[in-house]
């Protein structure tokens, strides 16, 4: 697996391979990569000809300080895991590659709508910070193809209205929720949950998988149903931000005769943030 720190040498990477007409998949992450990460690249292999994996921890998305600092960095294990993941060049940029100027002084995406709402609305600023870095790291490594998780549902749905109204020529792939065995959605962030914590962070699916089958059972008053769902979490001894209902495509709050809806879910366990969500229909 080749390595590129600057935009340059993977730039000049990317076009040897381009003049060989081979084809790229692009997977963007944080780091201290999981199965879920992994998955991601995996379905980049099927996809393409060549695989391009970005680890940085973008300033810009982090609202609170505190959880930027802690953010895990694990580089000799993710680089082992991408090369065992036959991963062809990570893209490894420092923050002054990334932004050079000042943060304060540099232009960014906003995408309205679907990145105010839920995260965007717990987590000011988050995904104008989202939605600058992706369309940085879209410009640099100009791939065919890009993939994202489904566990961050609404980050998914705000890169491909980001890509269809900036007329970005890329096409985004989609995959799903990687679990650990009690359900619990893989995260990077899991690995700074206490045991106390992590013995009830399953909690969270529980709580959207049985909001899901309630709403399929025909009961049909959502907002009792959210408010219920919030309740057990707080019972369990998690801290729901929300637990909230909504349109799949745009992310409007669900209706009883809404065709695709989704089951999204926030909650606070101590210093971390876990979120999850569920399709339902
Ligand atoms: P990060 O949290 O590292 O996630 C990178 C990608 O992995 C995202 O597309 C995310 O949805 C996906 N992912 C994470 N956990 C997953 C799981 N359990 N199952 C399936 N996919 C999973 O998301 C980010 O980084 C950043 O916001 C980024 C897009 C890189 C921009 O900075």
């Amino acid at each position: 697996m080749k390595i590129s720190k600057t935009i340059s040498s993977l730039r000049n990477e990317i076009k040897l391979w381009r003049e060989q007409g081979q084809s790229i998949a692009f997977v963007p992450t944080m780091g201290h990569l999981h199965a879920g990460h992994i998955a991601l690249v995996n379905a980049a292999r099927e996809e393409c000809d060549k695989v391009v994996v970005s680890i940085f921890i973008n300033p810009l998305q982090f609202n609170e300080a505190s959880d930027f600092a802690a953010y895990p960095k694990t580089l000799e294990q993710d680089q082992l895991k991408l090369t065992t993941a036959q991963a062809d060049m990570l893209y490894l940029p420092d923050a002054g590659e990334m932004y050079p100027l000042s943060q304060q002084s540099i232009s960014k995406v906003m995408v309205p709508e679907i990145g105010s709402e839920l995260e965007g609305a717990f987590r000011p600023g988050h995904f104008d910070g989202v939605s600058t870095v992706v369309l940085k790291l879209f410009n640099q490594v100009i791939p065919d193809v890009a993939l994202f998780g489904e566990k961050d549902f609404q980050q998914l749905l705000l890169v491909k209205k980001m890509v269809k109204d900036l007329d970005v020529p890329v096409e985004i792939k989609s995959v799903k929720t990687q679990r650990e065995a009690d359900g619990l959605a893989m995260s990077s962030r899991n690995s700074r949950l206490t045991v106390a914590q992590r013995a009830i962070a399953p909690e969270l699916f529980s709580v959207l998988n049985k909001l899901a089958e309630q709403l399929k059972n025909g009961e049909a008053d959502i907002k009792t149903l959210e408010e219920q769902a919030a309740k057990r979490l707080q019972k369990a001894g998690l801290e729901p931000e929300y637990i909230s209902v909504r349109n799949a495509h745009n992310l409007s709050p669900a209706a009883n005769d809404t065709q695709h809806r989704v089951v999204l879910g926030a909650a606070r366990l101590g210093e971390i943030r876990l979120i999850d969500n569920l399709s339902i229909d």
